[in-house]
């Protein structure tokens, strides 16, 4: 059963506990409601991708209370703060290079280098996000494929009994999502036009590359790019060599150089909060002891196998 909390201290205080005991509570923002995780929590955001039904991991967006949490966990430049400054809280999603020491995990950026962040202008949201005090995931409240909730009921429309709480704060005030900005590369680029406008942005940073960066990105909200170890990746093993890094699933093949579990006991949440810390870190020992390849044990397309199988096939696909 989904609890539908009332927006008071009390049921701000019951959404924080359940975000930091690692379940799922959407709640709304000023552009529309969403699908809130401990950011730090990577099974708590696998569970994201599993109540939404998404077939692969797309980036999250990081929810903060103020700009200063927020610069904790990416590396701010100029740009970023001087938009913080101008339009936070509110409908604008910064991304920037993760930092070294950032809270938030890995699953949460699908494996990039780069984390989105944002403060939304919602003061139900800011209250929740300073009780739970973590960094809080939060995609739309929407299962994969349909429009984003503005409404509790929509929220409950798609996901009632796949998520613990629902945090009922009535209508939200814009109805579209946030303008997503990547600040990470050498010049500005409108990834996502959304609730605040792109010449607002403009006035603040000066020009914004429109659309997406050829070879990168196919369309709004459409993330081409993903994670790919430098070492080669061999799918489907059923058996290993050992000049080859070993991903499990499940009780080991034996005789690889090296090996990182996924999940023992074959659970694909467990396996998806685990696999892009699991591919970086056979790529690194990998290369230090100097094996070959990556091969990866089979995971059943069943549930989050899924999205995980579409993450290891690109990682597997032929470098252009
Ligand atoms: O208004 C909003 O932004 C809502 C509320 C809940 O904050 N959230 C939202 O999240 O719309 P979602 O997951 O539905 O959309 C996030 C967008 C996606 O298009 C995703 O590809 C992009 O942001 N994104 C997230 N992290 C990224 C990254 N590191 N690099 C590039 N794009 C990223
Ligand atoms: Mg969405």
């Amino acid at each position: 059963m989904t609890a539908r909390l009332a927006d008071d201290a009390a049921g701000i205080a019951r959404a924080a506990r359940l975000l930091r005991d690692g379940q799922l509570v959407a709640f709304a923002t000023e552009t529309v409601y969403g699908l809130g995780a401990d950011a730090t929590d990577g099974a708590a955001v696998a569970a994201i991708f599993a109540a939404k039904g998404r077939p692969r991991f797309n980036p999250l967006i990081a929810h903060y209370p103020d700009a200063a949490a927020a610069f904790r966990d990416v590396v701010a430049n100029h740009a970023a703060r001087a938009l913080a400054a101008a339009f936070w809280p509110g409908p604008l999603t910064l991304v920037l290079p993760r930092a070294a020491a950032g809270r938030v995990d890995l699953l949460a950026s699908a494996g990039l280098d780069t984390q989105a962040v944002r403060v939304p202008a919602h003061a139900t949201a800011l209250a929740l996000l300073a009780a739970t005090g973590r960094p809080v995931a939060a995609p739309s409240a929407n299962r994969s494929g349909a429009v984003s909730p503005t409404t509790a009921d929509h929220v409950l429309d798609g996901l009632a009994d796949r998520i613990a709480a629902v945090l009922d704060s009535g209508a939200c005030a814009v109805g579209v999502e946030s303008t997503v900005l990547d600040l990470s590369g050498d010049q500005p680029v409108l990834l996502r036009p959304g609730g605040l406008a792109v010449e607002a942005i403009e006035a603040v940073i000066g020009p914004v590359a429109r659309g997406a960066k050829p070879g990168v990105l196919r369309g709004p909200g459409m993330l081409e790019s993903h994670y790919a170890p430098a070492l080669p990746v061999r799918l489907g093993a059923v058996s290993v060599a050992a000049d080859e890094a070993l991903l499990a699933f499940g009780p080991p093949l034996p005789g690889a150089g090296a090996v990182f579990q996924l999940s023992a006991k074959g659970d694909p949440i467990e396996a998806a909060a685990r696999l892009f810390a699991g591919l970086r870190a056979l790529d690194a020992e990998g290369r230090a002891m100097g094996l070959t390849r990556i091969a990866v044990m089979k995971v059943p397309d069943a549930g989050l196998g899924l999205a995980i199988n579409d993450r290891l096939r690109r990682a597997a696909a032929p470098r252009g």
